[in-house]
């Protein structure tokens, strides 16, 4: 686990945050730091509280409870517009009837930024969003990516505290929304600035986040950096939205610092420590793509069930002699000739063989 930040390193610190219309929770009591110059994305399928979350820390839905910190500064009864932060949204648009130059100095037009000053940064934004050309452009006349930029250009050119985005490139087709992630990447990159991003995209959220908290049913589930969420996911929940998973079930067994765990018809594995519960019933997760298959050697036997060959990649359904079903992914040739009926070895990395927190099903 990251060390939590300290105070120094908070960018916004958002405490008890919570809000409900009528007996609906939209979002219950959330707490939640975002450091300085971080990339966090709120993932979570739909209705999970994202937007109501990002809303709340814009000033554009006001919280049933809880405190807003901005660099340190209480912010939960300050309107928007008095906030210091970017804004960019899925369908947040363009004001139609300004040039693309005039929409990016709108910010700064609101702040009486001397008119010098503001060529210079609208110049400097256009060519960060890398549009320097389209300055003279109405919105009607760009396409939807290049909208999109100015929307980003917008949020960025005054430098504001913090950068919120709520699906930006959701309303973009699959070539753009790939072209404009990278970007993104590296707009956050140069600028050092400390964004709030929604998606439900979880290749989106893995690719440019710092770290991703992943909501669902109005609270967050986990916190943690890609890697860590996919490798250790605390819950079911976690463990199947991120990547794809293998979740047996067994009995969880310590003795001295190996944990173990035996799973319901099949093998008995060391698996990596659990975080939150005792020896018992339990569910684990096993990657795909973490099982190491050989016709012979160590490891426990199963049988090919079904081999899917999509050139470079293979996909096995197998079965242990007790019963347990769980796929393998492979990249690479080592399984290259096996078939439906082989008895094979399978081995896998006692760290891969990762503990849930959600006890085993009654
Ligand atoms: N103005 C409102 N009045 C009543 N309920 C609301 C309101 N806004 C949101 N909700 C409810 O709060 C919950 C969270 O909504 P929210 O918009 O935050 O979800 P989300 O995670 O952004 O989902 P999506 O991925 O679909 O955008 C949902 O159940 C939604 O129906
Ligand atoms: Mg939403």
């Amino acid at each position: 686990m990251p060390n939590p930040p300290s105070a120094a390193d908070t960018k916004l610190s958002i405490s008890g945050i919570a809000k409900r219309y009528g007996p609906t929770a939209a979002l219950e009591p959330t707490t939640l730091d975002v450091r300085r110059g971080e990339f966090l994305t709120l993932l979570g399928p739909s209705g999970s509280g994202k937007t109501t979350l990002l809303m709340m820390i814009a000033g554009l839905v006001e919280p049933s409870a809880g405190r807003i910190l901005l660099e340190g500064e209480d912010i939960t009864e300050r309107p928007a517009y008095r906030r210091d932060i970017g804004l960019v949204f899925q369908n947040y648009a363009l004001f139609p009837h300004l040039t693309v130059a005039e929409n990016i100095a709108f910010p700064l037009e609101m702040r009486h930024m001397p008119r010098p000053e503001m060529t210079r940064a609208v110049t400097e934004a256009l060519e960060l969003v890398r549009l320097p050309h389209l300055g003279q452009r109405y919105p009607r006349e760009l396409s939807g990516g290049q909208q999109q930029r100015v929307a980003f250009a917008r949020a960025i050119v005054f430098k504001p505290a913090l950068v919120l985005m709520d699906e930006p490139l959701g309303a973009l087709d699959k070539k753009l929304r790939e072209e404009l992630k990278l970007e993104l990447r590296k707009l956050h990159r140069e600028l050092g600035a400390t964004i709030v991003y929604v998606t439900h995209d979880q290749d989106e959220a893995m690719l440019l986040s710092d770290r991703i908290c992943l909501m669902a049913n109005a609270r967050v589930a986990q916190v943690d950096a890609p890697t860590d969420l996919y490798n250790r996911p605390r819950s079911r929940f976690a463990a199947e939205f991120i990547g794809e998973s293998n979740i047996a079930h067994g009995v969880l067994e310590q003795s001295d610092e190996t944990w173990r765990v035996a799973l319901d018809g099949g093998p008995r594995l060391a698996c990596a420590a659990p975080t939150a519960r005792p020896a018992g019933p339990v569910s684990v997760l096993i990657r795909p793509e973490r099982i190491r298959l050989a016709k012979a050697g160590p490891g426990f036997p199963a049988e090919v069930e079904t081999v899917l060959d999509l050139g470079g990649i293979r996909r096995f359904a197998l079965r242990t002699p007790g019963g347990l079903g769980f796929d393998v992914v492979e990249l690479g040739s080592a399984t290259a000739g096996l078939a439906v009926g082989d008895q094979v070895r399978c081995e896998v990395a006692a760290a891969d063989v990762v503990p849930l927190n959600e006890g085993a099903p009654s």
